[in-house]
């Protein structure tokens, strides 16, 4: 079951990152990766009541990977921690199936108090979410299904679901490229790739016109010098391109 959920991380990864090119690859060298084998050791023994020995192991891990995560969060399937170093995931943090997180990504709380010892102070994620490079999401709220968190963000309020916020404080923000209805492909940075390029899009308009000028020079050419009966007169092009009278600015 364990091997099973590294192997499905490492899978993650590989799906998720354009620039992780093999399995063997995510295991030497990603550091997410490292701190999730960490932390299911930690959370083990956090578990089973071995609590200075789970802090132990996280701290190895926060030595190892720059990411701190203490052993008492509950992380689901496939986290993809890209880079790392920076993170930091509270003690009552909760985070869903299929997330990604980026460097400098604090799960953290607000202004916790000794009295708050054992209570709930830190965020739920839920899954699918995408938080981008040094977003703070703080407190224990949740954030929805696929939600998006824009680098630099500060988050101090609930997230819907499949809502992006960005800036600090957090604001929403339209969703770009939405793919419809239902669970979303995975976007690398969570930034959809289909976005036009100004530069071929133009190209793309000139050829048009190119095509459409080309057609109506051969069948100006096509026909005979004058009207019918020898007049100066010509008939008006087939398909006017703009509906402007065409045939009176070419005479
Ligand atoms: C939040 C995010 C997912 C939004 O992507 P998107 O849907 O393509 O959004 P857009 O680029 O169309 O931006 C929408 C608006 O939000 C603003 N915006 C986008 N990201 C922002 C951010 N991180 N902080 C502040 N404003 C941001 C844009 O300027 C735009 O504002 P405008 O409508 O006033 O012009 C993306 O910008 C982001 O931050 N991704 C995380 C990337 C990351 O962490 N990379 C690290 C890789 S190592």
């Amino acid at each position: 079951m364990l091997l099973k959920n590294l192997r499905d991380e490492i899978d993650a990864t590989l799906a998720r990152d354009p620039a992780a090119r093999s399995r063997i690859e995510v295991v030497l060298c990603y550091p997410g990766f490292h701190a999730l084998v960490f932390h299911r050791l930690a959370h083990w023994l956090w578990r089973r009541g071995w609590l200075l020995a789970g802090r132990y192991v996280s701290h190895l891990g926060r030595i190892w990977t720059g990411i701190e995560i203490h052993p008492a969060a509950r992380i689901g399937k496939r986290l993809f921690i890209d880079h790392g170093m920076g993170v930091v995931i509270g003690e009552t943090a909760e985070i869903g199936d299929d997330c990604t997180l980026y460097h400098g990504v604090t799960l953290g709380g607000r202004l916790p108090r000794r009295g708050e010892f054992g209570q709930k102070r830190h965020p739920t994620l839920g899954n699918s979410v995408i938080v981008g490079s040094g977003a703070q999401i703080l407190g224990p709220f949740r954030v929805g299904d696929c939600a998006r968190i824009g680098a630099g963000a500060v988050v101090i309020s609930e997230v819907a679901d499949g809502l992006t916020v960005v800036g600090p404080p957090a604001r929403p923000v339209p969703r770009r490229g939405a793919a419809g209805e239902g669970k979303p492909a995975f976007l690398p940075y969570g930034i959809p790739g289909d976005i036009p390029d100004p530069i071929a899009r133009a190209l793309s308009g000139l050829l048009d016109e190119v095509t459409g000028l080309r057609a109506r020079v051969a069948a100006l050419e096509s026909e005979p010098a004058g009207g019918a009966d020898g007049s100066a007169e010509a008939r008006p092009l087939a398909a006017p391109s703009n509906g402007a009278d065409d045939t009176e600015r070419l005479a």
